[in-house]
């Protein structure tokens, strides 16, 4: 008589763990994020659920499209957390922001009101298709202010060709790299995959962003963390969110 035995695969559970997350667009009708109040406690039930305590949450700040200030961010937070202890939901949230280099980038960095978070780290991103002209300059005025530059998903922008000599300059340059953890399961397609490969291999992130702007990036994110890549990450790189 021939038994057959069938082993359900266990449920994988990483050594490592990721419980801040300091990059997503959770404030209501702030930005191209949670559109109502309603889908901010829905994103922040589902990033709870992936294992997340703490949550940064930083708006776009962009001249052209979303004229966020620390004021209305500020507002926005106060607004959700209420919303959070009515709820009985157990998560600290607190804001910081995405700053685009844009005109008028340089203006909020010298208003003396800067939205930064755990040790003077400032999250920005430029343009997905130029890099700007005066980048280092912009780095140099970040750092001359007493903050320290957080390039948001390296891996998307495309003006980056030569990976080696274009990410070792930045590093050069003392900025700290932020990747999406979408870009390893190519929620941003082939060539950010690939450049967040890269930046896995050589050990040059220092933070793991959700950059969730709905329900749908978390569970890519869940998703993630079941993954074999998600200790690769751990194992090559000193990853800095749960210092913060
Ligand atoms: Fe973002």
């Amino acid at each position: 008589m021939t038994f057959w035995f069938f082993r359900k695969k266990e449920k994988r559970v990483s050594e490592f763990t990721l419980t801040a997350d300091l990059h997503s667009h959770i404030l209501p009708a702030i930005d191209d994020g949670a559109a109502s109040l309603e889908e901010s406690i829905a994103m922040l039930k589902t990033i709870k659920e992936a294992g997340y305590n703490k949550v940064i949450t930083t708006p776009h700040i962009m001249a052209d499209i979303y004229r966020n200030t620390p004021k209305i961010i500020r507002e926005k937070l106060t607004l959700l957390r209420d919303k959070i202890a009515l709820q009985g939901l157990d998560i600290e949230i607190n804001a910081a922001a995405e700053y685009y280099l844009d005109d008028g980038f340089l203006e909020h960095l010298t208003s003396g009101d800067v939205l930064s978070f755990g040790d003077n780290y400032l999250l920005f991103e430029t343009s997905y298709m130029e890099r700007p002209i005066n980048l280092e300059e912009i780095i140099f005025e970040i750092q001359a202010a007493g903050f320290k530059p957080v390039l948001a998903h390296p891996e998307r922008y495309r003006y980056i060709s030569d990976l080696e000599k274009e990410y070792s300059k930045l590093k050069e340059f003392g900025v700290l790299f932020q990747l999406n953890l979408n870009s390893l399961i190519g929620g941003y397609g082939k060539s950010a995959k690939q450049k967040a490969e890269f930046l896995v291999k050589k050990g040059w992130v220092d933070f793991l962003g959700s950059d969730a702007h709905s329900v749908k990036h978390i569970e890519g994110i869940k998703k993630m963390k079941n993954l074999d890549i998600f200790d690769t990450i751990f194992k090559n790189n000193t990853i800095l969110n749960d210092n913060l």
